[in-house]
């Protein structure tokens, strides 16, 4: 029995907040860390991932289950010490897909769990079957706010979905795009009393604030992580965050976490 994958979603209810960004980016900075990280491109329609860092991965998840490829010929690694598991076009084909594919599909998983440290999951943003489930399948979840009234709100809806009809009661929160450290804490604690006062018992924790730098849209035009630059003050937030995130307790399961997620993903039930 040894430690397993922790996997994670990148998330929240308004697109454009900086998850594609922050996933990115907080993949560079836990493998600077050391750590075997999979990034999984789960934003459906907009494949981001690939975009961002100028990437064209060959394969995704539907080579996987046309059983044109193994898993292993889909992951794609990049020069910043993480990998990529491109899976956009190949969700929608997940739905529809037979008792028995499933169950193979998620024995094709296997080889990953003693390769990976921390899958990181791109949901995409709103109320869709996939943004929700994704957020019901990982262990850890990570909204993405922003000081804007609408990220606001749309986060909001999120967790209360996520609460009242599935139970979920524990999120961690990044605030990107603050004006300043302020500008930031006030937008969590926006959140944080809505939540507290229509939710009620609920675990929201605020992971780091990432400002608003004009320097990171030069780095997304160079299609390059922005963590690559050290100055940058969103930098050292992230390096922060990753760390917090390192020193998260793993647990010790016999089976393991990747499969667990995919499990959980695959089964669901509406
Ligand atoms: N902290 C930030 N400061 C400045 N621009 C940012 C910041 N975070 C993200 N952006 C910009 O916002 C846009 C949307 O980011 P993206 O990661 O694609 O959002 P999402 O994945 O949530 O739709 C991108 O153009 C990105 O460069
Ligand atoms: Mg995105």
């Amino acid at each position: 029995m040894s430690f397993s994958p922790l996997v994670i979603s990148v998330t929240s209810g308004k697109g454009g907040v900086g998850k594609t960004n922050i996933s990115v980016n907080l993949a560079c900075a836990l493998a600077e860390l050391n750590q075997r990280v999979l990034l999984l491109d789960g934003d459906l329609g907009l494949g981001n991932v690939d975009v961002l860092l100028g990437l064209n991965p060959p394969f995704n998840l539907a080579h996987l289950l046309s059983g044109e490829k193994e898993i292993e010929e889909i992951i794609y690694p990049t020069e910043f010490g993480f990998s990529i598991l491109p899976a956009a076009s190949g969700v929608p084909e997940i739905t529809k897909l037979s008792q028995g594919q499933k169950l193979e599909l998620l024995e094709a998983f296997d080889p990953l769990e003693k390769k990976v440290d921390y899958l990181i999951v791109d949901t995409g943003a709103g109320l869709h079957d996939h943004v929700i489930y994704f957020n019901l399948a990982v262990e850890k979840r990570i909204i993405i706010l922003t000081p804007e009234p609408t990220s606001l709100t749309d986060a909001y809806a999120l967790i209360k979905v996520l609460k009242n009809h599935h139970q979920v009661n524990s999120f961690e929160v990044i605030v990107n795009m603050a004006k300043s450290e302020k500008d930031g804490k006030e937008a969590f604690k926006k959140l944080y009393l809505a939540c507290e006062k229509f939710l009620g018992s609920i675990s929201l924790n605020l992971l780091g604030i990432i400002p608003l730098e004009a320097k990171i849209k030069k780095h997304v035009q160079n299609q390059e992580p922005f963590y690559l630059n050290k100055t940058l003050n969103s930098s050292r937030q992230l390096k922060n965050i990753a760390t917090a995130i390192y020193n998260w307790p793993k647990k010790r399961v016999i089976d393991g976490n990747i499969k667990f997620f995919w499990k959980k993903l695959l089964f669901q039930e509406g």
